[in-house]
């Protein structure tokens, strides 16, 4: 076979763990659950089961993973699966970095809305975090996450209000410019603020053009069921990109009754198609079911950004203040902490507090002389 390499079930008496010479020179690719994804990676195999879907994965003795069926776009690009259940995949993957640690763009430009389609086709999970202020949208940037998001969240996290409801386009320009400003990478996304999307189409238009002018973002976000279809589908039209966000609109709080997991399968995935098919390069599904995030996923052209919609999305968004553990309120159960700033600075804050009633700040090294 000339543009393929058929992986054959082979088996070989080597432990799982210590690769021998003639184990390293001949890598399969297999899938594996890793931090929520489907992540691609080199590997030694022993027998790859598939029939239509890759069910059981033996790497050297041991068993790496027992896949749900993949769908197409979790596949490495241009590979088949045989209906005899053999994987094909290019010669050139098998030599190639682990798809799991390839970043969805490369690291010396900019991130592009292309690029995020391009990782979805090629199963490379994509990240967002939001930002909001100069050295947070720097330290997200420098950490190598795809997408930066100027939430309306602002108006939670940032100002203290009890719903994102009441952020203003004043704010959202003020802030998409600042965060615009600390990304060299990152593709930043301002979020259209409520109730531009529901104003008609010239309305948003005019709002997401000033987004886009005045602050130097990439793409706006605008929260939508399908009734905000033609809307999306007229700001794509006039050459803003447009990430579509469904499930929980917390716009929509007080209509939704709190902020829920939302279940309604039909309605969530007519919108999600209303927003794909409107243009929307990407969409953002929040407190959605990890069965019907999946089923979205998989029936859309476009990536879908999951928050509390599980690991079946193309990519995932958290806020940047429960993601470094810098949220003043307990923060939702789908969240997962990585750091724990806010303890830290506290404990500084109070250090620094009592080293200067007790005169010990400052001392001589902070003193000139
Ligand atoms: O405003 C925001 O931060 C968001 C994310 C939670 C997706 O919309």
């Amino acid at each position: 076979m000339n543009s393929g390499m058929t992986v054959q079930p082979r088996s070989y008496g080597a432990t799982a763990g210590r690769k021998t010479h003639s184990q390293a020179a001949h890598p399969a690719i297999v899938t594996t659950r890793r931090g929520g994804f489907l992540a691609w990676e080199p590997c030694d195999y022993r027998s790859l089961q598939t029939s239509r879907k890759v069910s059981q994965l033996v790497c050297g003795n041991s068993q790496v993973a027992a896949a749900p069926p993949v769908p197409p776009f979790h596949r490495p690009p241009h590979s088949r699966i045989l209906t005899s259940g053999h994987l094909i995949v290019p010669e050139s993957l098998l030599t190639e970095k682990p798809m799991s640690h390839q970043p969805a763009a490369p690291r010396d430009r900019r991130v592009t809305v292309t690029d995020l389609g391009r990782a979805k086709q090629q199963g490379r999970p994509i990240t967002m975090a939001t930002a909001y202020d100069w050295p947070s949208a720097r330290l997200v940037d420098e950490a190598g996450i795809d997408c930066v998001l100027v939430g309306d969240s602002v108006a939670m996290v940032v100002a203290g209000r009890d719903s994102t409801i009441p952020a203003t386009l004043e704010q959202m320009l003020y802030h998409g410019e600042i965060v615009a400003r600390g990304c060299r990478r990152a593709l930043v996304v301002v979020d259209l603020p409520f109730p531009l999307q529901h104003l008609g189409t010239v309305r948003a238009i005019e709002a997401s053009a000033r987004l886009l002018k005045e602050t130097g973002c990439q793409a706006i976000k605008l929260e939508g069921t399908a009734g905000q279809a033609e809307v999306i589908a007229g700001i794509v039209a006039a050459g803003i990109p447009v990430m579509g966000h469904v499930g929980l609109r917390p716009q929509a709080v007080h209509q939704l009754g709190g902020y829920r997991v939302q279940r309604d399968r039909d309605q969530l995935l007519e919108d999600a198609t209303a927003a794909a098919e409107a243009g929307a390069f990407a969409v953002v599904l929040e407190c959605v079911p990890e069965a019907i995030a999946r089923e979205i996923t998989e029936s859309l052209p476009v990536p879908t950004i999951g928050i509390g919609a599980g690991s079946s999305c193309s990519g995932q968004v958290l806020v940047f203040h429960d993601l470094v553990g810098l949220s003043q309120d307990r923060v939702p159960s789908f969240v997962r902490s990585y750091a724990a700033v806010g303890n830290d600075i506290r404990s500084g804050l109070r250090r620094w507090h009592e080293d200067v009633v007790n005169r010990r700040f400052p001392g001589p090294d902070e003193t000139p002389a």
